[in-house]
């Protein structure tokens, strides 16, 4: 058995845990967080030990595997004492909120020769796997043309907000690295517009909150991506791919299919379900499963901290096309590329 450890007590902490303590082949054996009250919550509910050092925790020799769901900023440290401890790690995005630390940090990585996968859920969100093997199996022809919408159902705290990097790099780094997997093909070129409507006061923390990103390949494939931190119907997660033979589209997601008709609606139905660890909490599960099976199979990590930089160094082009107005034309390699597995 796999002996894990997870790193965090947090929103996306207590998802990792649960599927640690749910997986068959692996044992959640400790939570670390300096947070008391909340790893020892976690961790009585769970059954496991709770540790309130995440050093402590990956030096354990009874440790074989880490997950890391601590606040961004400690991700690179995390990441680099594991491996050289040269234990395998799954590492929560973005890497870090600094593109050129990533790199430096990646590069340490490899030079030890380290195990890392990173968390884009999405990419085992039963609905992305569809339009991914759709696509793989000829089923619409040639890509053309790809619609992500992507909006949160209501602004975060503003204590999150001002941590997070900005809506390029926390919320629409997601839409970046499912592009590049739907496309098939890196982007060479990206024009970004960003608007404040829902909250002007994000101009102190040059952030926005709502936005619409172009994406073009070198091929001349496109996506279209449109986010918003508000939309008042609920949290709306929505793909379409245009190929040469046919559409895919995948739908929201709500609690049952039922539809209601009464005397004042017709085809009324539930909410969409609520966020993100509703709405993405299979996909985390399977995300874990995968981890698991990988380090247990000896298998390579379907998620790479190649992508990880890929997809930051989309959410920098991004905030530069906004602030020049100007498309930015992306190095299709990436400053990166010498970085790929
Ligand atoms: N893959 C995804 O979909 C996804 C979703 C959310 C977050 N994330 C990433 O995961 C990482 C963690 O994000 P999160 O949203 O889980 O962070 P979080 O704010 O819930 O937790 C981060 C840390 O804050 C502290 N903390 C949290 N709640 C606290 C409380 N009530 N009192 C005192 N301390 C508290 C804990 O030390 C915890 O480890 C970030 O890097 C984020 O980008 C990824």
């Amino acid at each position: 058995m796999l002996k894990v450890a997870i790193l965090g007590a947090g929103r996306i902490a207590q998802i990792h845990s649960k599927s640690a303590f749910l997986n068959t082949q692996c044992e959640l054996k400790l939570i670390a967080d300096p947070w008391k009250e909340g790893v020892d919550k976690l961790a009585k509910e769970l059954n496991c030990e709770a540790v309130y050092d995440y050093y402590e925790a990956i030096n354990r020799d009874d440790i074989d595997a880490i997950v890391i769901a601590t606040a961004t900023d400690l991700h690179v440290d995390l990441m680099l004492h594991a491996v050289k401890c040269k234990k395998p790690v799954l590492c929560e995005k973005p890497i870090d909120l600094d593109f050129g630390r990533s790199i430096t940090a990646v590069q340490e990585i490899q030079s030890h020769n380290g195990k890392v996968m990173l968390a884009f859920n999405r990419r085992f969100d039963e609905d992305t796997i569809a339009i991914k093997n759709a696509i793989l199996n000829n089923e619409i022809g040639e890509v053309r043309q790809v619609i992500i919408t992507s909006r949160d159902p209501g602004m975060q705290p503003v204590e999150y907000m001002k941590t997070s990097g900005g809506i390029f790099k926390d919320m629409t780094i997601h839409d970046f690295d499912t592009a590049r997997h739907i496309l098939g093909e890196e982007p060479v070129e990206i024009f970004a517009t960003a608007s404040r409507l829902v909250d002007e006061e994000l101009e102190t923390i040059n952030d926005y909150d709502t936005c619409s990103i172009t994406l073009k390949t070198k091929s001349g494939k496109q996506c279209i991506i449109n986010n918003c931190r508000e939309a008042v119907y609920g949290y709306d997660q929505r793909i379409e791919v245009l190929g040469s033979q046919g559409l895919l589209k995948t739908q929201n997601h709500r609690p049952s299919t039922l539809k209601k008709y009464t005397h004042d609606f017709t085809s009324s139905q539930q909410p969409l379900l609520n966020f993100f660890l509703e709405r993405y909490v299979d996909s985390y599960r399977k995300e874990f499963d995968v981890f698991v099976a990988c380090l247990v199979d000896s298998q390579e990590f379907p998620t790479s901290l190649f992508d990880g930089l890929q997809a930051l160094y989309l959410a920098v082009c991004a905030m530069e096309s906004v602030e020049s107005n100007q498309a930015i034309i992306v190095n299709p390699e990436g400053p990166s590329k010498s970085l790929a597995a």
